[in-house]
Order: structure tokens, then C-alpha cells, then sequence
């Protein structure tokens, strides 16, 4: 039969791609059919639409499980990227899913936070989400009524925070949080910083003018990190319960981490291209202001640490690889500009962007630098993800019946700038890189929304995802 003649039996057809799983390479086709995978195999039928990978690497969209998109800062800052320029940009680097965050402001209701978050996001997402919660303000109601409703209504992961006068918990109230976790079987992502520690070096540094953002990596040294590290296992450990912890930028946090493990104690650890690929040095080797372009906490750390990070990608200490995307923009009065000005590194917005070049840049400097397997990148960027937060087997895998969420590889060398991405950022912090590979094409639920050139998708596509619990772990019978 003339497959250009015959009924389509798909509605897209991927053909000859060398698919990548977290656990395996294999070639074959790839028949979509709603949205969804319904064959991998040779000699498809016909699909309406085919598109020919050729032997090139086709992996599971991404799943970043760290972004922040259009959450509600204190005026004038701004967050650049909403839920439409954010996914948008992630579509056109391999993301296929994110999961950003609904922000509790102190005094204010969970309840409301979520339903403010789906009001910035509505009719706006061109690719699939859903929402981590940021509890800031455990007050009584929310830990027992606000917070179990929102975990069974499939709100099924919260951050907590050490550090940030908005946001920080203490002990206590860290532990309340992990009980609720461990009771409603929600995943804890713990911010580890100490909080005092930071402020008491941040007022000696300010009180010998010491305010240049370069001066932000010395007020959140890795001590700072170490101990907040440790404490946050050591109370997960009193509760009993597993929790990860996020943006982990060095050797201090990642020994903390191994100590947890070794003791059998279930922590879970993500780390961000900005520990792989910027130093302290990118914030300023003098005082000028363009620094501020790569404030965000942790700080990136030193050339070692960066190879320690990379080691423990390799080796499995780490469960995710997400963005934290922060769009903040560098020349602005909303961004890292306040009000304008040239502001005291205490004042900078802290975050940098990176939704659109997180996989690229673990692709191309991870897999083809030979530094992780291709299986490992899956599992980082997009299966791990997807269990840790209730999304896998629908999302984070190429399997019959998973959601058609692809990524085609064009491995080509390239020079990374600012004006090819799609975020409303005016900068990118890997300016200037010499890349090897860039996503080929883009595919969420079966559409192409990136065509290696141009982006194909619209606003409004993406479907909010309410999840279950995380799978990173086996269940218990009964
Ligand atoms: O500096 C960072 N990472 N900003 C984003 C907020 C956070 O703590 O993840
Ligand atoms: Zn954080
Ligand atoms: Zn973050």
C-alpha cells in the first residue's frame, strides 16, 4: 500500500527516531494518535502528518520542575516571563511541562494564592502545567484544613523556605510542614540557606560598603548552605519523611546529602545549569553593576564545585535537573534595577533565567561532552521530574499510552546569544557559549510546537495537570 494514498492511521507519525528513555536506546517509529503514544514499533501505517528523525535522538519533552513564572513580587520588581513568553520559551528549548510556583504571601490564604495562580495562567500556557505551593504562613487553618484539601485536590508538592524575611520558616514550623507531607504523602522541596547566618554577613559587609553584587556570594557562603542542608535532613529525619532539596550548588551540600542517604534516610536533590556552568566570578571580579545579572542564591560556587556537581549528576546523588528560571530583567526598574537604580546587593532581585536552555545545555555539555549518559539526561530532565511529582507515567517517559511529549535533537554547533531565545529576559547568563546541539523540534501532546526554527504552538494549548503523589519511591502494600 502507498503510504502517501492509504487512510491515515495516526495522526502523526515519527519515523526511523532513535528514541531515549531513562532506561533505554531503541529505534523505531512513533504512532500519536489524541495526543498520546499508541505504537512504538517498525513500519507504522500512515500517520495525517510525518515527520522523518532520521536516526537522530528523539528523548521525552522536558519536565521542569523549578520555574518561576509571573509570580507576585514586591513593587516595583516584576517577574519579565508570564505563564505566555515563560512556556513559550520552554517549548522552543525541549520543555514540555513545568511546574512553577503559587506563592503564599504571608497573611494571605493558600486557597487564594492557588486561585490567583490560575487566574495569571489561564488561556495563557502554551505548553502543559501544573503548580508546586510555596507555604510561607502555616498558619492553623492552613495546616489543617487549607493545605491537606489543596494536596488531594492534586496540589501534591510544597516548598519551604530557610532564608527570605517574605518567605523563611523556622524549625518548628518546618517540622509542622513535613508532618502534613508525611500524613497526605505530598513531596517537601526545601530553600536550604541560613537565614541569620546570611543577614549577619550581609550587615558587616554593608556596614564596610562592601554592597556590589559580587559582595551576594560572600553574604551566602557554602556554609550557609552546609547547614541548612543538614538541618533540613536531620528534621525530615525526625518526622520521617522523604523531601528534596532544591538548588543545590556544591561539595558542602552534596556531602550533607550523602551523609542523609548513607544513613537510608530519603532525600532527594536537584541542581540547576547555573551550578554546572557560572562561577562566583560571573557576579563581578570588580564592583561593577553587571554582576547583578547572575545574583541568585546559592550563589554559583567555583570551578570545583562545579565538577562536583557534575559528578554527582553522574552518579545518581542528584533526582532532577530543573531551570529555576527567575526572569528578572538586567536593565530595567523592575528587574535588577529597582526603581531604576544601581541598588545595594541586598536589594537585587535574586534569580536568573534559564527555562529555554536547560536541556541544551545538559545535552550538549553533559551527553555529547560524555559527561552523562543520554539515559541519565532523561531521567534528570524529564522522568525523574515527572515521578518525583505525581506526573509519571502520563509525562517524562516515551512509553505506549504516555502523553506524545518529544524532543528531536539536532546536534550542530552553534554560538549561544540572547536574541535567538524567547523569553521577554533582556540577557541570558550563557551568552556567548559554544553549544553543540539545540532541540530540532518540539512536540507536546502530538502538536509541534517548535520547528527547530520557529514557534508553532499558541497560547492557551497547554492543560493544567492536577498530579498524584510522587513514585520515586516502591509503595507500601495495603
Ligand atoms: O535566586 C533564586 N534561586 N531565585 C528564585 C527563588 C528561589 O529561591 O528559588
Ligand atoms: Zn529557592
Ligand atoms: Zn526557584
Amino acid at each position: 500500500m502507498n503510504p502517501a494514498t492509504a487512510m491515515p492511521e495516526f495522526d502523526l507519525v515519527l519515523r526511523n527516531a532513535q528514541a531515549v528513555t531513562a532506561s533505554d536506546t531503541f529505534f523505531c517509529d512513533i504512532g500519536v494518535r489524541a495526543g498520546r503514544i499508541v505504537q512504538l514499533g517498525f513500519g507504522l501505517g500512515p500517520g495525517a502528518r510525518e515527520v522523518d528523525a532520521a536516526g537522530r535522538a528523539v528523548t521525552p519533552g522536558g519536565v521542569d520542575a523549578h520555574c518561576h513564572l509571573d509570580q507576585p513580587m514586591e513593587p516595583p520588581v516584576r517577574m519579565a516571563d508570564d505563564f505566555e513568553s515563560g512556556t513559550k520559551s520552554a517549548a522552543c528549548g525541549g520543555t514540555t511541562t513545568v511546574i512553577p510556583f503559587a506563592a503564599q504571601a504571608k497573611g494571605q490564604s493558600l486557597r487564594d494564592a492557588v486561585h490567583d495562580y490560575h487566574a495569571r495562567s489561564e488561556g495563557k500556557a502554551c505548553i502543559d502545567y501544573s503548580f508546586h505551593l510555596i507555604v510561607s504562613d502555616p498558619t492553623p487553618q492552613v495546616l489543617k484544613e487549607e493545605l491537606p484539601a489543596l494536596i488531594r485536590e492534586g496540589y501534591t508538592s510544597f516548598k519551604l523556605y530557610m532564608t527570605y524575611d517574605d518567605l523563611k520558616l523556622n524549625d518548628s514550623q518546618m517540622l509542622d510542614l513535613f508532618d502534613i507531607a508525611r500524613e497526605h504523602g505530598a513531596m517537601a522541596m526545601v530553600h536550604a540557606e541560613n537565614s541569620d547566618c546570611i543577614e549577619w554577613l550581609t550587615k558587616r559587609l554593608e556596614g564596610s560598603g562592601r554592597i556590589a553584587p559580587r559582595y551576594h556570594a560572600h553574604a551566602r557562603p557554602m556554609l550557609v548552605e552546609r547547614e541548612a542542608t543538614h538541618r533540613a535532613i536531620a528534621l525530615s529525619e525526625l518526622v520521617d519523611v522523604p523531601i528534596l532539596i532544591v538548588h543545590v550548588s556544591g561539595k558542602e551540600a552534596v556531602e550533607q546529602i550523602r551523609w542523609g542517604r548513607g544513613l537510608g534516610l530519603k532525600v532527594f536533590a536537584e541542581t540547576c545549569p547555573q551550578y554546572l556552568f557560572l562561577t562566583a566570578e560571573d557576579l563581578g571580579i570588580d564592583d561593577s553593576y553587571h554582576g547583578a545579572r547572575c545574583v541568585c542564591s546559592p550563589p554559583p560556587r567555583d570551578k570545583a564545585n562545579q565538577e562536583v556537581i557534575w559528578d554527582a549528576l553522574a552518579d545518581g546523588l542528584f533526582t532532577v535537573f530543573s531551570s529555576d528560571h527567575a526572569p528578572f530583567r538586567l536593565d530595567a526598574p523592575e528587574g535588577k534595577r529597582p526603581g531604576g537604580k544601581e541598588v545595594p546587593f541586598r536589594h537585587i532581585p535574586n534569580g536568573i533565567p534559564g527555562i529555554e536552555t536547560r536541556m541544551a545545555l545538559l545535552w550538549s555539555e553533559g551527553v555529547l561532552a560524555g559527561r552523562i549518559t543520554p539515559q541519565k539526561f532523561v531521567e534528570l530532565t524529564a522522568t525523574n521530574p515527572a515521578k518525583a511529582y505525581g506526573l509519571h507515567p502520563r509525562k517524562g517517559t516515551i512509553a505506549v499510552g504516555a502523553d506524545a511529549d518529544l524532543v528531536i535533537w539536532d546536534e550542530r554547533e552553534f554560538i549561544l546569544t540572547n536574541k535567538q531565545l524567547h523569553h521577554a529576559v533582556d540577557y541570558t547568563p550563557y551568552e556567548g557559549m559554544l553549544l553543540s546541539a539545540w532541540p530540532g523540534m518540539t512536540i507536546c501532546r502530538g502538536e509541534i510546537v517548535w520547528d527547530g526554527s520557529h514557534f508553532t504552538g499558541r497560547a492557551g494549548y497547554g492543560r493544567f495537570l492536577p498530579r498524584a503523589g510522587p513514585s520515586l519511591l516502591p509503595k507500601k502494600r495495603g
